[in-house]
């Protein structure tokens, strides 16, 4: 039987990680994928950015928010002094695109989500920006709604006993469909960016 991931991933560097996720089989998502998207981004890492799964263009590059969202993610970053290269790590709690871009299943989020945790444990950010409903509700264990989360700073403890500061916000590619929203997203990137 394969190896559960949680069991493959416990004493993996993020090297060893990516190769893993490259290869990784756990989910029936595999079987359409062009590429697995691990993340991207530098070390220390000062805020760890979550979005929900590989698109279009993030599947074909294999590199996380490429497409429109990504552009959208940029600059929301760059009105707090926040650039891609420098200060974050990019990576979605599903590291395969779904097919026609559905929301995940519970069993994919169940195989996928320990690779998420383990980044989170290996690059201790300073403070995790979750973006959109669905990274909202699995990283914090509810199914609130973004609009109750948002604005507002949640903690995330770790295995080992810390709490990260959670701050919530829209996920761009809804900002992109609803733009009136856009200035409850800068005042959330200004909450997680008060707190330096
Ligand atoms: N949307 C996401 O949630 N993640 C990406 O990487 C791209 C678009």
């Amino acid at each position: 039987a394969p190896i559960p991931v949680a069991e493959a991933i416990r004493n993996s560097n993020l090297d060893e990680m990516r190769e893993q996720v490259v290869a990784c089989a756990a989910c029936g998502l595999c079987k359409g994928r062009r590429n697995a998207v691990f993340g991207h981004g530098g070390q220390p890492t000062r805020w760890l950015v979550v979005g929900e799964a590989p698109g279009e263009q993030e599947d074909r590059q294999g590199q996380p928010f490429v497409g429109r969202s990504g552009q959208l993610l940029d600059a929301m970053l760059s009105a707090v002094s926040m650039s891609r290269e420098r200060d974050v790590f990019i990576t979605n709690v599903i590291k395969c695109r779904p097919p026609g871009n559905r929301n995940p299943k519970p069993e994919e989020i169940a195989a996928c989500s320990p690779y998420l945790m383990r980044q989170i444990a290996l690059l201790k950010p300073e403070r995790i920006l979750v973006l959109g409903r669905f990274a909202a509700q699995t990283l914090l264990g509810t199914d609130a709604t973004i609009g109750s989360l948002r604005g507002r700073i949640h903690h995330l403890k770790t295995d080992e006993g810390r709490q990260i500061p959670v701050v919530v916000s829209y996920h761009p590619a809804y900002l992109l469909r609803s733009p009136g929203e856009k200035a409850r997203a800068w005042q959330d990137l200004k909450l997680a960016a008060r707190m330096d």
